[in-house]
């Protein structure tokens, strides 16, 4: 069964809200209306000899609250969290809310998510004997979960020829369902579950939307498909979309299982069902958690996904997830979670040349992966300004047949999704499309496999696409199809649509964390999808190209396992670690990142792009335990019942802070606020030695503007494996309160190893200055 929706991966990039239903559940009949709610709940309370097992624990609070608990009940979670979902009405609620051990109560959140070549323009090579694939095995061995929206197992991605035998540690199940047998399972795929309750009790009204969706782990959309092959994809020769980019497609760990748990469906992503998928994966024996969706910032203690996160953490499970696709607006970051890696995107050096000619012989360059060169004809081109029905925007039943027949139509990005416009275009009879970016998307290329001949332009294409348009009376252009071309020293910089930092929440973690490429990937698609993600597009392909943090955080998920397989025993923060202080500021021709036209700063991309062979060997790391994360939650005044919450651990952040003053959590970026008033502030820093077990490290600073930095000591001399040594910075802001408050300013810090110059950990520093007093 196909799909009927529209346009999901327009969700993916512009956050729309959803316009679908799915299941015809039973309504119920009570009055007034249910929610469903996460119950949390002390992890010590329940009395041993009472309840047969911690479901029976959970229930009995449903029991004392309404009369039929189990109709009611939707998960009872016990690995990511201990507790319960379920459904209950606002006197029910007050109920709840009064029993004894009942921790805290969030309503259930919806998420939204985040949405061939990019294994080599990362160096990764698998010939290159001393590389990072080589070295890990190929990420051999790791188990990736990817929570999103199921898995299409006949992708030849998912072909598990060549892979080893399944982890015997591995829990899993492959749970069956529509369209989905125990078979659907091998090497490659090791496990696949669905979780739907949350989804299923929100969307009980029918819509004139309806959907068809697998009940299963069968993806009916598209992008659980793509993110799980970029994690681990089996290599696909001669893989392209529609002849585009044509070459063999990996993904990042070709040796790493795959483990599939749906969460997402056309609704959206409900944190009940996250949770509970989670509470399976860390029971189910994952090493990485790959999380392509999220919400809005809030703060920790009401976020499930950091809650869970929490709890994974502490069972070594590294969490990445995407930062969102809410940029380039400032704040915008989500899942900053400490102790999760946030990931933003950037873009590829490959382009899809497809260039306008204008009636005026002046020629715009433009970005299409449409195929073939017969389209290539000179049409009149026509912007449909002015009106109230969104022309501009090729918005439905905006374009009259007898404007836009046989025409090129120009269609500005924004509003409705950018797939959905091509087919706007052509059902109204627009025989081709230019796709123009506004003011806020710049220059970003992110293109899609439009129904119809189609092109993208810039920004600055645009307004000179514009002024050409009014200055005739019959403008014409013609689209000439370039193919694929790669490098042509195109720089890397931050897509406009990667969500950017100070966090929200805790802007003494700053994120992202790091950036990846997240801009025109191609990876596997669903079978009985066009290349569009439409319903109208009846092309079929194994391969189709998307962009969003969606695309980036598999990346880095693919490489943790790399990292994972090659060290077995590193925590999640020393993954991390590896990851963030050996990421590149600069390209591959020696050119600053860019954001927009400036180069891009720590609230754009974090510590900077990944370098996987490089940090498959990082040569020390800032590693981190569950602890010192709660210290953290108490420097950032979190109440010692939000600490309950997220850590079910219960501190008393006065006694702790006694034992450390000046504590400062051992993260590999640096952020240091000062406050009005303040002149100086010491941080302090441990590395430990994952290298030579012999080896000597030397400083080098980069102070931020108005800031003088020291450090102490200079050198660290390690003399065995694992050797942790401690150095302390301080920051002396030399022109104290005359910057505007919330000015930043940007350095680093960096140790070199003195025996080969090469190996360097390099932190990210921000300073900000702030006026108010208590942040
Ligand atoms: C085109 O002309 C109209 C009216 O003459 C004007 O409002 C508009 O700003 C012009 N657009 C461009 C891009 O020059
Ligand atoms: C997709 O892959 C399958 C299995 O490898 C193959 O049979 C099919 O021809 C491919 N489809 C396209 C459109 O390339
Ligand atoms: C935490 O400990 C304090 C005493 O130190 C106690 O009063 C409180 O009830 C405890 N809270 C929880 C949630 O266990
Ligand atoms: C490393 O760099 C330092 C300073 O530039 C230099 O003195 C030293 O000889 C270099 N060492 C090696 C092994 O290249």
């Amino acid at each position: 069964m196909a799909p009927k929706n529209l346009l999901f991966w327009a969700i993916l990039l512009y956050s729309f809200s959803n316009p679908t239903y799915s299941f015809s559940t039973p309504t119920y009949a009570h009055q007034p209306p249910l929610k469903t709610y996460i119950i949390q709940l002390h992890p010590e309370a329940m009395p041993d000899s009472v309840f047969a097992s911690k479901c029976h624990w959970h229930l009995s609070f449903l029991e004392k609250t309404v009369t039929d608990p189990s109709s009611r009940l939707l998960y009872s979670y016990q690995s990511a969290m201990e507790g319960f979902s379920a459904q209950l009405s606002e006197p029910e609620l007050d109920l709840m809310r009064k029993l004894q051990h009942v921790v805290a109560i969030r309503p259930d959140r919806v998420h939204q998510l985040h949405t061939t070549y990019s294994y080599k323009f990362m160096g990764l090579s698998p010939t290159n004997a001393g590389g990072a694939w080589v070295k890990s095995g190929f990420g051999r061995g790791s188990i990736v979960g990817v929570l999103d929206t199921g898995v299409w197992p006949e992708s030849p991605s998912f072909d598990d020829r060549g892979m080893p035998p399944v982890p015997k540690r591995w829990r899993g199940v492959c749970q069956q369902g529509e369209g989905f047998k125990t078979e659907n399972c091998n090497r490659k795929l090791i496990g696949a579950r669905f979780f739907s309750k949350g989804h299923r009790v929100a969307s009980l009204s029918p819509s004139e939307d309806d959907v068809a969706e697998y009940l299963s782990p069968r993806d009916s959309h598209g992008h659980g498909t793509h993110t799980a092959s970029t994690v681990g994809g089996s290599a696909v020769p001669m893989a392209s979309v529609l002849g585009n980019g044509a070459g063999t497609a990996r993904g990042m760990a070709p040796g790493a299982h795959i483990a599939i748990y749906k969460v997402c469906w056309f609704s959206g992503c409900y944190s009940s069902d996250i949770l509970a998928a989670m509470d399976e994966a860390i029971r189910d024996g994952v090493d990485i958690l790959s999380l392509s969706l999220g919400g809005f910032p809030i703060p920790l203690y009401d976020d499930s996904i950091a809650i869970g996160s929490f709890r994974a953490m502490e069972h070594k499970i590294s969490v990445i997830c995407a930062a969102g696709n809410n940029g380039p607006i400032a704040n915008s970051v989500a899942n900053v979670a400490p102790w999760v890696a946030t990931i933003g995107a950037s873009t590829l050096d490959r382009r899809f040349p497809a260039v306008v000619h204008m009636g005026n012989g002046k020629i715009l360059y433009g970005e299409s992966v449409y195929p073939g060169t017969s389209h290539e004809k000179q049409l009149e081109v026509v912007y449909l300004t002015g009106g109230d029905r969104g022309g501009n925007y090729c918005l439905k039943g905006s374009l009259p047949r007898n404007k836009v027949e046989g025409k090129m139509v120009v269609c500005d990005r924004g509003v409705n999704g950018r797939a959905e416009k091509g087919e706007i275009v052509k059902e109204a009879g627009g025989a081709a499309m230019i796709l123009a970016n506004t003011e806020i998307n710049m220059e970003e290329d992110s293109i899609d496999a439009h129904v119809l001949p189609a092109t993208l332009i810039g920004f600055s294409e645009s307004v000179q696409l514009k002024s050409y348009i009014n200055s005739t009376r019959r403008p014409a252009g013609r689209i000439i199809f370039g193919g694929t071309v790669i490098g042509e020293a195109r720089g890397t910089s931050v897509a406009q649509f990667s969500s950017r930092g100070p966090s929200f929440t805790d802007p003494v973690i700053p994120k992202p964390d790091v950036i990846a490429p997240g801009v025109n990937i191609i990876a596997a698609w669903p079978q009985n999808l066009g290349p569009s993600g439409l319903p109208e597009d009846s092309r079929r392909v194994n391969f189709t190209i998307m962009s969003g943090t969606s695309m980036s955080c598999p990346h880095v998920g693919g490489l943790a396992a790399l990292i994972r397989a090659a060290h077995p025993k590193w925590s999640p923060a020393a993954i991390k670690s590896a990851l963030m202080t050996t990421a590149e500021v600069t390209d591959r021709y020696g050119k600053p990142i860019m954001d927009g036209k400036k180069p891009a700063g720590i609230l754009a991309m974090g510590a900077g792009h990944v370098n996987p062979e490089r940090a498959i060997e990082p040569g020390l790391v800032y590693d981190i335990t569950p602890d010192e994360y709660i210290m953290h939650l108490c420097t950032i005044r979190y109440t010692q019942s939000e600490i309950f919450t997220i850590t079910h651990r219960n501190v008393s952040c006065q006694d702790i802070m006694k034992k450390d003053k000046g504590f400062s959590l051992n993260y590999p970026s640096i952020s240091v606020i000062f406050k009005s008033g303040m002149t100086g502030k010491m941080i302090k820093r441990r590395v430990t030695n994952v290298g030579e077990p012999k080896s000597t490290y030397t400083v080098q600073v980069v102070a931020p503007q108005g800031v003088k930095v020291r450090v102490k000591p200079r050198r660290l001399s390690f003399s065995r494996s694992y050797q942790a040594l401690t150095y302390r910075v301080w920051f002396i802001l030399q022109k104290p309160s005359r910057s505007k408050s919330g000015t930043f300013s940007q350095g680093q810090l960096t140790w070199m190893n003195l025996k080969d110059n090469k190996t360097k950990i390099r932190s990210p520093i921000l300073v900000t200055k702030s006026t108010s007093k208590n942040h």
